[in-house]
């Protein structure tokens, strides 16, 4: 038990982060355009290093020039184990204007990665007399990522999201697949001989899903790399979204309709939820603490669960 209240995250709809390198600039429009939550122009894994000044100059241009309607936008900066990551936010928060929302930290593996981030946007904010305050969101995609995931949920008051990003977090546990997150053929039980596939990303995402929820941070699944494989996709996102995850990033904009459908509370289970809450308050009104909804116990509890889905679709249309 605790006496403390958990915090709440962010109240704004995080259901699609839509990816895009910042060396392809003909993308930047039809990003904008889309229907993706949050965007992410990356100066990371998808810029070869040779373009990594040119992304840097091409996404500050973006930032300023470009309508980004009500997107949350967000800039991936390389990680700390490289020479480019200082740059990537020195530059940002000194040329681009207010119109950038966040800054987003690969491949964190301690609490101490975002304080030296921190640090240096703090600095450069106050130098540039930025009035907005940037905000951070991180990728937990490394052993060392996973170990310490609460005390990088704790780190920052700028902290808002965090991402599982399957392709690098499996390289770095040793995990024998090359799949970007989904169903892995080798991760399975047998009864019989009948395969029961099990979930390899399971225990991680369960793990970043209650460092959030403890500290108010969005927890997000990242990317699902097989673009062609639509029932793939909403598989890895509803296994996500029933663990608590409020979104999924799109590598592609065919995933972005995808991760919406699934992110978005559906008019059933809205409906369903609303019915618990009316039961409730009419067990309420009798004096009762419990009740019995379509056959099934109801009680104080069930109200908490049912307002989780009927404040995400509210928030999420509001
Ligand atoms: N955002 C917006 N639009 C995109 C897009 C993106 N990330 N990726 C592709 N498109 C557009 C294309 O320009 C094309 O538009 P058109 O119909 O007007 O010509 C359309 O969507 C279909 O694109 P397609 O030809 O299927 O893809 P592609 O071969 O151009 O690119 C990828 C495929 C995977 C290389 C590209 O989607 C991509 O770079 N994704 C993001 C990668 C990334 O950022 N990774 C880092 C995070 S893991
Ligand atoms: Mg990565």
């Amino acid at each position: 038990m605790s006496f403390r209240l958990q915090p709440t995250p962010p109240a704004r709809p995080n259901r699609c982060q839509l990816f895009g390198p910042g060396s392809r600039t003909a993308l930047f429009e039809k990003m904008a355009a889309s229907a993706a939550d949050v965007i992410n122009l990356d100066l990371e894994d998808s810029v070869a290093p040779d373009d990594k000044p040119q992304a840097r100059a091409n996404i500050i241009e973006a930032i300023n020039d470009i309508d980004w309607q009500n997107k949350h936008l967000s800039v991936r900066i390389n990680g700390l184990d490289t020479p480019y990551w200082y740059r990537d936010v020195v530059d940002i928060l000194e040329q681009a204007g207010d119109r950038v929302d966040q800054i987003m930290i690969p491949k964190v593996g301690c609490a101490s990665d975002i304080y030296a981030v921190d640090a240096l946007v703090t600095a450069v904010e106050a130098a540039k007399g930025r009035t907005k305050h940037i905000a951070l969101e991180v990728i937990i995609e490394s052993a060392a990522g996973i170990a310490h995931v609460e005390e990088i949920a704790a780190a920052s008051p700028r902290l808002q999201a965090m991402s599982l990003g399957a392709a690098d977090f499996a390289a770095s546990m040793g995990m024998q697949t090359t799949g970007i997150g989904g169903t892995q053929e080798n991760y399975y039980m047998l009864q019989g001989d009948t395969k029961h596939w099990s979930d390899p990303w399971h225990w991680a995402q369960a793990a970043i899903v209650a460092a959030c929820r403890t500290h108010g941070v969005l927890p997000v699944d990242g990317p699902f790399g097989d673009f062609s494989d639509d029932e793939g996709f909403r598989a890895q996102a509803r296994r996500s979204a029933t663990l608590g995850m409020v979104g999924k990033w799109a590598i592609h904009p065919k995933q972005i309709a995808l991760a919406n459908e699934v992110f978005t509370p559906s008019e059933v289970q809205v409906t369903e939820a609303r019915e618990i809450l009316a039961a409730m308050q009419q067990a309420k009104d009798n004096g009762e603490g419990a009740t019995v909804y379509k056959g099934r116990l109801v009680d104080i509890a069930s109200i908490k669960q049912a307002e989780v889905i009927v404040k995400q679709f509210e928030m999420i249309n509001g």
